[in-house]
């Protein structure tokens, strides 16, 4: 499913990343569906599984920025809004909130269509986490430096991100 197709689902008041003015700096990293061995004795999700799947998408945004290898030093926030069901298709958006030398903070947001009522889509959790860039023998590196353009984006979106909190 595109994002035009997630975002004409959604009411417009809805603050879904995926809607129009988040679109630049939020993306689509990872969709899973929750399965039954995903569930705790009581037939509820773990919290632990919705976690491991938050790090997985930051990951793949965080290695994109250090154009390489990265480990998560931090998970430091995560809050669970909402219980995620069997049968549930969960998003995970990511956005790069701030790098410094060696580090690159992102933000997930997950969000989950009810596989009964595939139009109720809602937010379930969000969460920072922090990575680092290793080097081959992992060590902290300093992430590669990004062509002008790129910086000048990525500065924007640090403004834009600043102004939301
Ligand atoms: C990642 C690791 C190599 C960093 O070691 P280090 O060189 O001593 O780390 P530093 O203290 O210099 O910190 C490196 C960067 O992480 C940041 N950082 C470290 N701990 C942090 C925290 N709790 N919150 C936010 N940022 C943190 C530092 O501010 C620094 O950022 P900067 O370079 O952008 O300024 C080391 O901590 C490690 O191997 N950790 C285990 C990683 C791992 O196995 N993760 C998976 C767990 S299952």
């Amino acid at each position: 499913m595109t994002h035009s197709s997630i975002k004409e689902q959604l009411p417009s008041s809805h603050p879904h990343p995926a809607s129009g003015q988040n679109l630049r700096d939020w993306q689509l990293a990872l969709r899973v569906f929750a399965a039954p061995a995903d569930t705790n004795l009581d037939g509820d999700i773990f919290g632990g599984w919705l976690l491991a799947q938050a790090d997985i998408a930051a990951v793949s945004i965080a290695a994109a920025r250090a154009q390489g290898r990265v480990a998560t030093v931090a998970i430091n926030a995560f809050q669970f809004q909402a219980p995620i069901r069997i049968g549930d298709l969960v998003d995970l958006y990511a956005r790069i909130d701030r790098t410094g030398k060696t580090s690159i903070t992102i933000d997930v947001s997950a969000w989950a269509r009810r596989a009964s009522k595939p139009e109720a889509i809602r937010e379930v959790a969000t969460g920072k986490l922090v990575f680092v860039a290793l080097d081959d023998d992992g060590r902290a590196r300093p992430l590669p430096v990004l062509p002008e353009s790129c910086a000048e984006m990525e500065s924007q979106q640090r403004h834009l991100s600043l102004s939301r909190n």
